[in-house]
């Protein structure tokens, strides 16, 4: 995790409003392998924030920013700009991302139009207990393609109730195998 004064290098996102459910517990999967390789990672739930949606007024296109203050969308938001990979993950809802992910994503449009994500590395992670999960990951990979991130892959895990995911060996076994991905970009030798 990170300390005072770090610079961050990973960051993952749970777009669930299960803070420790299965999405956020394969995405901590992710980052405890890129910390065990030296890393630095920061971790937010989307659980405990206040995200509004996108109202499409269009005035982020003119002025650059997003025109709704009143809520934790920028604080999360602008941790992006802090790291150079995003491990991205949502729960499966209806064959796609949660509504909160969604709004989230909605908001970035402020920082669309300058494309001032690009250049970043990303990975989608999704969990469904059954199926629509694919449908996650290209939703997510959506956004990311917009934003012009580089794509590093992504990790699709199955669970019903929290916790369930840490039964899916192989959802474990390919988000280990991403953190080491993201781990070999920086060259840590660890
Ligand atoms: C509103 C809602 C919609 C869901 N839709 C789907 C679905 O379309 N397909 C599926 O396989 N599971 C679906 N699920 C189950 C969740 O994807 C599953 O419980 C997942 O593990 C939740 O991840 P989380 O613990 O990170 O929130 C849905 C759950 C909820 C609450």
């Amino acid at each position: 995790m990170l300390i005072d004064g770090d610079d961050m290098q990973v960051l993952g996102i749970s777009g669930s409003m299960r803070k420790d459910g299965n999405t956020s517990r394969l995405v901590t999967i992710i980052l405890k392998q890129c910390e065990e390789k030296g890393l630095t990672t920061e971790f937010i739930s989307l659980a405990d924030k206040k995200i509004h949606p996108c109202i499409g007024c269009e005035k982020c296109k003119k002025e650059h920013e997003c025109s709704i203050t009143d809520d934790d969308w920028e604080d999360v938001a602008s941790r992006i700009f802090d790291c150079e990979v995003l491990v991205m993950g949502s729960p499966t809802y209806y064959y796609d991302v949660s509504g909160q992910l969604k709004n989230f994503i909605d908001r970035t449009y402020s920082y669309y139009h300058d494309r001032r994500l690009a250049g970043r590395k990303a990975v989608a992670v999704s969990v469904e207990a059954d199926k629509g999960g694919s449908r996650t990951i290209q939703t997510i990979e959506g956004f990311l393609s917009a934003h012009e991130f580089s794509y590093l892959g992504h990790v699709k895990g199955k669970g019903y109730l929290a916790g369930d995911v840490m039964k899916d060996t192989d959802a474990i076994a390919d988000a280990k195998k991403i953190g080491d991905k993201i781990a070999r970009l920086f060259h840590t030798g660890h």
